[in-house]
């Protein structure tokens, strides 16, 4: 694997790879990878002759500073998982080299809808944060494909805006199932923060968006999201919220017709870390 923390010597070599003809296919991450980043990995080496990766944890998308703080960095462990997974170029740029210039503090992208609702209300500034990264990262990597975890479902729908926004129409956004332990809970990088004790509780919040999945009624929905919800608190979890939500456009809804392709989604505190994980409901 070719490593890369030069933002130049790394767009020299991808020009070269595009003259020769080669399909590029990028996974972005932040580190701490686990499973779910390797099957991205692996669905990119399916599609395309070079997959990159890159890893930064970028700080204009963490609304809370101490998240910021406290974010799992395990570089040597995912240079490690990268290669075995067979990724053959690694970009790990500097805060500098992301933002040359500091923080663009005038930068607004238009998500509209997407930005007042679910994470971005209980997050506010972190989709314009991560918007500002893809959007340096797809300047610069320009790839065929991009691949993303179904597990950041709102994210996805963020990012497939921003390409919209940015002109970046030749790039198609692959978006890959989310990868499970053995007893539901989705991985993320965020558990390895999780203590005992809390990893053992951390499935209660798949537990009950299955719960919505196996009882969802025609009709109105209001009493089945309640008792999701009461499942979180009896074990100990802190919803910000749990909604039953188209899954094309995110608009919450109350009563069902038995048509529409729905979503529920969740995100909960378990002391301090902020779990997120959805199902896909029919
Ligand atoms: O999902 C993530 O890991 C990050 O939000 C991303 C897409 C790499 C941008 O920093």
């Amino acid at each position: 694997m070719i490593l890369f923390r030069k933002k130049t010597d790394f767009q020299t070599y991808l020009t070269t790879q595009k003259q020769r003809g080669k399909k590029i296919g990028f996974v972005p991450t932040m580190g701490a990878l686990h499973q779910g980043h390797v099957s991205l990995i692996e669905s990119s080496r399916k599609d395309n002759s070079i997959t990159v990766s890159s890893i930064f944890v970028n700080p204009t998308q963490f609304n809370d500073p101490n998240d910021f703080k406290k974010y799992p960095v395990t570089i040597e462990n995912d240079i490690n998982k990268l290669e075995a997974a067979g990724c053959e170029v690694l970009f790990m740029p500097s805060v500098e080299e992301i933002y040359p210039d500091g923080v663009p503090s005038d930068l607004k992208y238009d998500l509209g809808y997407l930005e007042t609702i679910l994470e971005g209300k209980y997050r506010p500034g972190h989709f314009q944060g991560v918007c500002m990264v893809v959007h340096r990262l797809l300047d610069i990597v320009k790839p065929d494909n991009l691949y993303l975890g179904q597990k950041d479902y709102q994210q996805c729908m963020v990012i497939r805006r921003l390409i919209e926004l940015t002109g970046h129409t030749e790039i198609k956004l692959n978006i890959c199932p989310t990868f499970r332990e053995p007893d539901g809970l989705a991985m993320s990088s965020r558990n390895l923060r999780l203590n005992e004790e809390e990893r053992k509780t951390a499935p209660a919040i798949y537990r009950a968006l299955l719960h919505i999945k196996e009882n969802l009624p025609k009709g109105d929905l209001l009493s089945l999201k309640e008792s999701a919800v009461k499942k979180l608190i009896d074990n100990r979890l802190k919803p910000d919220y749990i909604e039953i939500a188209d899954a094309d456009t995110l608009k919450p809804i109350s009563k069902w017709n038995a048509g529409q392709k729905l979503v529920a989604l969740a995100a909960a505190y378990l002391g301090e870390v902020r779990l997120i994980d959805n199902l896909v409901l029919n």
